[in-house]
């Protein structure tokens, strides 16, 4: 019998590859408009609940040898500027971690893809830590939240679970300080048990991007300025209800930053309209829910989709209201979601 060797032989070398999964946020104070279109930092501070539901999942593995990045979004070929962002993205973290290798790219998401329902918001917050890990970036959770910023505004929040605020910054003549200063952290709430029903009455794509609409908003609505000053009071406010576990307040104050963000848009020239009867149908029920005693109160993002936020308890009742108004609709409930992770080699 031979000896054992004392050195055993080195492994196969592998190529290195990372998948992370997050889930979207939905924003209870709003980001609509940018100040700087490259690094991407908002007009304004803006706070969110991340979501249990709609999880995207995406692999990265880098391939040396290749001249393209391969990207896959749900089984299909990335093109235009869904490859054109990823790319761009990819660039940023090569850039950083000084590595030319191109990459394949594989992400699943279970959330209806550009319906304002936050998918680029867990698509990049997951592209960010799995491409921050396959390519060996060594970040912090404020730095992951900064990188994830540049693919998407909000998938800056999905880093985190719960409620996260993200701090728009100042304005600074070095870039690299305005980018250091913009970024999500987790956000300090009292004794709160809450839900969000989320009614999908359109899973269709959105006619425009939020990217393309609050750029034209910000150029052409004469609302969206006096919409940016109230924005920074909501959020004081929005914070204090939050600690104060506050469930009324804070639907208020969510209530009112979002149908404002829309008055902006439909005041733009030409106006931008994402709310559809059946939005309007849904936020009748809410108004009738609160009628009758029920704390509940309505957002809506850059798509028809409406969000209603309730104590946990109610979003039963919620959701029946909900789907009896707008029959046909896809209805359910949401608690608060965890941040983003990676997974192991077993998928764990
Ligand atoms: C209405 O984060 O999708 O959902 O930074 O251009 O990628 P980009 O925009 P995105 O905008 C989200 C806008 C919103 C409000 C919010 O999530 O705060």
């Amino acid at each position: 019998m031979r000896p054992e060797p004392l050195v055993h032989p080195p492994a196969a070398p592998t190529t290195p590859a990372a998948t992370a999964v997050a889930h979207p946020n939905i924003a209870l104070v709003k980001y609509w408009g940018k100040r700087d279109e490259r690094l991407v930092l908002p007009r304004v501070d803006s706070l969110s609940l991340t979501l249990g539901v709609f999880p995207t999942t995406t692999t990265v593995a880098l391939a040396p040898g290749t001249a393209h990045d391969r990207v896959t979004l749900d089984g299909a070929p990335a093109e235009g500027e869904a490859l054109r962002r990823v790319v761009a993205f990819l660039d940023l973290v090569r850039d950083r971690a000084g590595i030319a290798h191109r990459a394949v790219v594989e992400s699943e998401n279970t959330v209806p893809t550009g319906a304002g329902l936050a998918s680029s918001a867990s698509g990049f917050a997951a592209l960010a830590a799995a491409a921050a890990a396959a390519y060996g970036l060594r970040l912090d959770a404020a730095g992951l939240s900064r990188l994830a910023r540049r693919g998407s505004g909000s998938a800056c929040r999905s880093v985190f679970g719960g409620f996260a605020v993200w701090h728009a910054g100042r304005d600074r003549a070095d870039p690299a300080e305005a980018d250091l200063a913009s970024y999500a952290e987790p956000v300090a709430v009292g004794d709160l048990d809450p839900a969000l029903v989320v009614a999908v009455v359109d899973a269709g794509p959105k006619p425009v991007s939020s990217r393309a609409a609050m750029r034209h908003t910000v150029d052409t609505s004469p609302l969206y300025e006096p919409w940016a000053v109230s924005s920074r009071a909501d959020l004081t406010e929005m914070r204090a209800a939050l600690l104060a576990g506050d469930i009324e307040a804070v639907g208020r104050v969510a209530e009112r930053n979002a149908l404002g963000m829309h008055a902006t848009m439909l005041a733009a020239r030409p106006a931008v309209r994402y709310l559809s009867p059946a939005t309007l149908t849904v936020l009748d029920a809410v108004l009738r829910l609160r009628g009758d005693g029920v704390p509940a109160y309505a957002t809506m993002d850059a798509g028809p989709n409406v969000k209603v936020l309730c104590r946990r308890p109610d979003a039963d009742r919620v959701a029946e209201a909900v789907r009896a108004a707008a029959p046909g609709s896809r209805v359910l409930v949401a608690g608060p979601g965890p941040g983003v992770r990676l997974l192991d080699g077993d998928g764990r």
